[in-house]
C-alpha cells in the first residue's frame, strides 16, 4: 500500500513538473555562446529578472533561438552584428559590461 501512495506522489509532481514546462517556457539558465574572442557565458534567468519583456531580445518571436536566423539566414543580420547590438546597445545605457573580456571570458572557438 504505502509503495502505491509513493508512486502516486511521484506521478502527480511529474505531471505538474511538465504542465508548468508547457505553459511557460523560460528557456535554459544559462546559455554559452561560442565566439572566436572567447565563449560567452550567458545568464539567461538573472537577464529575465533585470527586463520585464521578453521581447526586449525575442524579436521574431519569444523563445526562439537568434542562431536560428542570425548567421543562418541571408535576411537576418550576421549574428555577431546582431549580438553587440542588442547586448551592448543596452549595456550601455544600463550600466552593464561593454568591454571585450567582460563578455568574451571563456576559451576561445
Ligand atoms: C537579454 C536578452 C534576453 C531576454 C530578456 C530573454 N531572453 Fe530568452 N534567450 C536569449 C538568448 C541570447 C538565448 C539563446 C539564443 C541562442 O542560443 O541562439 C535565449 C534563449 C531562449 C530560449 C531557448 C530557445 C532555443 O530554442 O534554444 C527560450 C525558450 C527563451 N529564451 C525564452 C525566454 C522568455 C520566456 C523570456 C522572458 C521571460 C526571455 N527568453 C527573455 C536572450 C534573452
Ligand atoms: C526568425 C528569425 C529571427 C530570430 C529568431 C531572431 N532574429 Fe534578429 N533579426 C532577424 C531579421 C530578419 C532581422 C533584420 C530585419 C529586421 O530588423 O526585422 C533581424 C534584426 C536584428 C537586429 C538589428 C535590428 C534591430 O532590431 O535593432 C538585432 C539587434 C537582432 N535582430 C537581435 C536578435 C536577437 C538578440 C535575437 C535572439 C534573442 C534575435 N534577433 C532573434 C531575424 C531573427
Ligand atoms: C535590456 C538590457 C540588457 C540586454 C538586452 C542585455 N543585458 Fe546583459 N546586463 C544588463 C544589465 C543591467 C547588467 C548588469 C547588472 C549588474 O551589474 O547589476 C548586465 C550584465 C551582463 C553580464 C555580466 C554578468 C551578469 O549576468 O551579471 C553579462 C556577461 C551580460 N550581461 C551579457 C549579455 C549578453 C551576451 C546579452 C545579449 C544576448 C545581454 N547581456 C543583453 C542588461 C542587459
Ligand atoms: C555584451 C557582451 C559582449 C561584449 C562587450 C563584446 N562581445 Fe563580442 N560577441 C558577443 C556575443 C553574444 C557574440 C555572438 C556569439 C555567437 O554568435 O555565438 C559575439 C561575437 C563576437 C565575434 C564573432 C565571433 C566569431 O566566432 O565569429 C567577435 C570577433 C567579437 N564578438 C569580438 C568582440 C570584441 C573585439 C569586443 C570588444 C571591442 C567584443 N566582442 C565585445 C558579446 C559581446
Amino acid at each position: 500500500m504505502k509503495k502505491f501512495l509513493i508512486l502516486f506522489v511521484a506521478v502527480t509532481m511529474v505531471s505538474v513538473a511538465a504542465m508548468a514546462v508547457i505553459a511557460d517556457d523560460k528557456g535554459p539558465a544559462e546559455v554559452k555562446l561560442p565566439a572566436s574572442m572567447g565563449e560567452i557565458t550567458f545568464n539567461h534567468a538573472a537577464h529575465q529578472g533585470r527586463v520585464a519583456d521578453c521581447a526586449t531580445c525575442h524579436h521574431k518571436g519569444v523563445g526562439v533561438a537568434c542562431r536560428s536566423c542570425h548567421g543562418v539566414k541571408a535576411e537576418a543580420p550576421k549574428a555577431k552584428k546582431a549580438f553587440h547590438k542588442r547586448c551592448k546597445g543596452c549595456h550601455k545605457k544600463q550600466n552593464g559590461p561593454t568591454k571585450c573580456k567582460q563578455c568574451h571570458t571563456g576559451p576561445k572557438g
